[in-house]
C-alpha cells in the first residue's frame, strides 16, 4: 500500500508541474529563489516561460518554479548536472566552487550602477565568462539579468562600517563577500536565501546585504531596523542551462530557445532600475526605514572594502579587474 501511495503522490505532483503542457510537448523546469510579484527575476523568469509557451508550442513547454520551490540554493545547480531542471537564474555570486572568476562580479565598488555592470556584460571578457564552466562542468550562460545594486540592512542603522563591528551578517556563498564583512570587523555567515528571514527573526544573524526588490518581496525590512543606502556592490544572474540539454535540441529548436533567451534577457535589463526604484518605494510605504548617507560616510565604507580588491586579485585576474572596472 505504502508503495502504491508513494507512486501516487508522485504521480500528483508530476501532474501539477505539467499541468499547462500539452501531451507531447517536453517539459522544461525553470527553478528560482525569488518571489514576490514585483521581483526583476520574477518577471524575467515568467516572460520567458510565456514566450517560449507561445512560440514553441507543441514543442517545448517551460514550467517556472520560483520560491526555492522545487530546488533552493544547495541542490539547483547539482539539480541541473543531474537533469532534475533545465534552466536556473543564481546569482554570480554562488559559484565559488566551480569558478574564482566570477569573483569580479562581487568585488565591492567595483561597478558604479548597473549600466556599467551592463557594459562589462557586453565586453569581450566578460561575453567569455558565460560559458567559463562550460568545459568543465557543462553549464551554460544563455544571458545576464542584473537585479540591482546591494544595500546592508540590520538590527541597528549603519551609517559607517564600524556601525556593523562585532554583528553577524549573513552573505550568499561567496568568499568575496565574506572577506567584505570581515573587513567590517563583523562576522559572515553563509546561507541559503530562503532561510534569511527566519535567521534575521530569531537573531542567528543581525543583517544582510541585498537589493530593494529581495528586501521588499522577502520583507526582510519588517525584521530589521533599517536599511542603509550603501549601493556597494552588484547582484546580477547567470540565466543558464546545460550544455546537455541544449545538445539534446534540433539545431533549429535550439536556434529559437537561444534567440528568445536573448530577446528576454535584453527586455529585462531594461526593466530593472525601475523595479528597483519601485521595490525601494514599496519598502518605505510598507513601514520599512532607509538611511542615506552623506558623502563623508559614504568614503569610509569605499575605504573600508576596496583593499579586498587585493586579496582576490591572483584569483581572478588583473586583466579581468581592470577590464570590469574600466568598461
Ligand atoms: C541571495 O541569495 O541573497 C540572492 O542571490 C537571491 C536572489 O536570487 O536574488
Amino acid at each position: 500500500i505504502s508503495l502504491a501511495l508513494t507512486s501516487l503522490a508522485l504521480a500528483l505532483s508530476a501532474s501539477t508541474a505539467i499541468a499547462n503542457c500539452d501531451p507531447g510537448e517536453r517539459v522544461v523546469k525553470f527553478s528560482h529563489v525569488t518571489g514576490g510579484t514585483t521581483h526583476p527575476k520574477v518577471v524575467a523568469a515568467n516572460n520567458f516561460a510565456d514566450r517560449v509557451n507561445k512560440e514553441m508550442n507543441g514543442k517545448l513547454c517551460v514550467e517556472v518554479f520560483p520560491n526555492s520551490t522545487l530546488f533552493g540554493d544547495s541542490k539547483e545547480l547539482e539539480a541541473l548536472l543531474l537533469g532534475d531542471v533545465q534552466l536556473l537564474a543564481p546569482s554570480l555570486s554562488k559559484f565559488g566552487s566551480y569558478t574564482d572568476k566570477y569573483g569580479v562580479f562581487d568585488l565591492p565598488f567595483i561597478f558604479k550602477d548597473m549600466d556599467h555592470a551592463i557594459r562589462f556584460t557586453k565586453t569581450k571578457e566578460g561575453k567569455a565568462l558565460l560559458t567559463e564552466m562550460d568545459e568543465y562542468a557543462g553549464f551554460v550562460g544563455l544571458g545576464y539579468w542584473m537585479s540591482g545594486m546591494k544595500y546592508f540592512s540590520a538590527k541597528k542603522p549603519l551609517l559607517v562600517p564600524s556601525d556593523a563591528k562585532g554583528m553577524k551578517f549573513r552573505v550568499q556563498t561567496s568568499d568575496v563577500a565574506k572577506q567584505m564583512i570581515a573587513a567590517m570587523g563583523a562576522s559572515p555567515q553563509a546561507m541559503a536565501f530562503s532561510e534569511v528571514y527566519g535567521a534575521l527573526q530569531t537573531g542567528v544573524v543581525d543583517g544582510q546585504e541585498n537589493t530593494w526588490s529581495n528586501i521588499y518581496t522577502q520583507k526582510f525590512y519588517e525584521v530589521q531596523d533599517s536599511t542603509t543606502d550603501t549601493n556597494h556592490q552588484l547582484l546580477a544572474y547567470l540565466f543558464m542551462t546545460s550544455s546537455e540539454f541544449l545538445k539534446s535540441l534540433s539545431p533549429e529548436d535550439r536556434e529559437q530557445f537561444v534567440q528568445i533567451a536573448d530577446e528576454v534577457t535584453q527586455e529585462a535589463n531594461l526593466s530593472v532600475k525601475a523595479a528597483e526604484e519601485e521595490n525601494r518605494d514599496n519598502i518605505v510605504k510598507a513601514g520599512g526605514k532607509i538611511n542615506y548617507l552623506t558623502p563623508e560616510q559614504r568614503q569610509e565604507w569605499v575605504n573600508t572594502m576596496k583593499p579586498v580588491w587585493q586579496q582576490f586579485e591572483s584569483y581572478i585576474g588583473k586583466d579581468l579587474i581592470d577590464a570590469a572596472a574600466g568598461a
